[in-house]
């Protein structure tokens, strides 16, 4: 167990546990990767958009990567720079486009030809010219989960390939868009290398067809995706920045003024979070022990949806020599609502604290009131 728990009377369970030194050092880390590079980073905010979580996040200069109008405003709120601020998202409502015209918002992401017209319209109705990167759909398969796989044809996302020369005529030939550049993402928690050394090939192919035309993107814009450690997260509180911002940076071809963009979410904020959770009851089963905890599957949804795995310890264990095999699950009525099965941890009864790793991302901005239950709270430490 890394970390103590202050004193927690009073404290209702369950609650994100946010461990914020550790979340400054991630983001120092970065800086340091990218000094003195044409790279600049952009927040995914859907990853955690606790304000207080935002609020570090843009003191330390980084972007923001937005996928709604609320996630602007949320934004906006934090104190992220208006220019810094990018807006993805397969379905953008007229109301949204016209609020990130009117906030001066750096760029928008376009995934379709129809969402590039609608924002040409909406751009002459504000009289101003928007500023737009289109979303190219790379084709590339990032071996991860196929629900957060997202750089396939078969995907929603972005624009086809081919379709690109049609996308790229009609932004130049509108007076209410500034092309900018192009943007691509192409999965989630990738942890090797070599699918964005892939991505930076393709990327580089594409410029250089585009070159030939005369047509330069300032922003190149790699998205997200690289991933953590969920096993062993004290061993690598740290994602392998250095190894990614090499790839990068040796991988992709710039041109003078060229720049690139990426979104990272997960490896910036999962490892700082923990889910805290209080024993309700141990319940022995036939042939097994059910550890019920009094968080669920609404207030930490990865497991149920993508049967990922956080790493469960107990606090502050009585005994770590003692050990005992749970089944550990929440109170939904679901029977998904599953953490981990055959866990071997620390044997533990009816109200200690188990903690779930590696939680930061894709926790808290997920939790639900499903079953009418309260959302977590947030503690915030160091
Ligand atoms: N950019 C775009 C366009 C994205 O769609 C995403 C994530 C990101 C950036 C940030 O990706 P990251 O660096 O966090 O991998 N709920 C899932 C993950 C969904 C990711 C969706 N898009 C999970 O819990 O694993």
């Amino acid at each position: 167990m890394i970390f103590k728990l202050p004193c927690m009377d009073g404290v209702r369970t369950p609650f994100y546990y946010y461990d914020m030194a550790l979340l400054r050092s991630t983001l120092e880390e970065i800086k340091k990767c990218i000094a003195g590079s044409d790279v600049h980073v952009h927040y995914a905010v859907k990853a955690n958009g606790n304000p207080e979580i935002l609020k570090v996040i843009a003191q330390a200069g980084f972007g923001a990567d937005c996928v709604s109008g609320g996630e602007i405003a949320a934004a906006l709120n934090a104190g992220f720079d208006n220019a810094s601020i990018f807006y993805a998202g397969v379905g953008k409502t007229d109301e949204e486009i016209l609020f990130g015209i009117e906030k001066g918002i750096g760029c928008f992401n376009v995934e379709s030809i129809e969402e590039l017209e609608v924002i040409a319209e909406l751009g002459e109705k504000a009289q101003r010219k928007v500023p737009v990167a289109l979303r190219v759909n790379p084709n590339i398969d990032a071996h991860t989960h196929e629900y957060i796989t997202t750089g396939l044809e078969e995907n929603k996302f972005g624009i086809d390939m081919r379709c690109l020369d049609k996308a790229v005529d009609k932004a130049l030939a509108s007076e209410w868009i500034d092309l900018t550049g192009l943007h691509f993402h192409i999965g989630s928690q990738i942890t090797i290398t070599e699918p964005f050394a892939l991505l930076c090939e393709r990327i580089n192919k594409i410029t250089e067809k585009y070159r030939e035309k005369g047509i330069e993107f300032k922003i190149l814009n790699v998205g997200g995706g690289l991933g953590i450690d969920y096993d062993t997260p004290d061993e690598n509180p740290i994602p392998d920045f250095k190894g990614y911002f090499d790839t990068l940076i040796s991988g992709m071809h710039l041109q003078p003024g060229q720049e690139i963009h990426c979104e990272l979410g997960r490896a910036i904020v999962a490892q700082c979070g923990s889910l805290i959770s209080r024993v309700v009851y141990i319940k022995e089963g036939i042939g097994r022990k059910f550890l019920i905890l009094d968080a669920g599957m609404n207030d930490l949804m990865r497991p149920a949806l993508y049967g990922a795995h956080h790493k469960i310890e107990v606090v502050d264990p009585r005994d770590e020599a003692e050990t005992d095999v749970y089944d550990v699950v929440g109170p939904v009525c679901e029977s998904s609502d599953v953490f981990g099965k055959d866990e071997k941890i620390p044997a533990v009864r009816r109200g200690d604290l188990v903690a779930l790793r590696s939680a930061g991302a894709y926790g808290e901005s997920m939790a639900s009131e499903y079953n009418m239950r309260r959302l977590p709270g947030s503690l915030f430490v160091g």
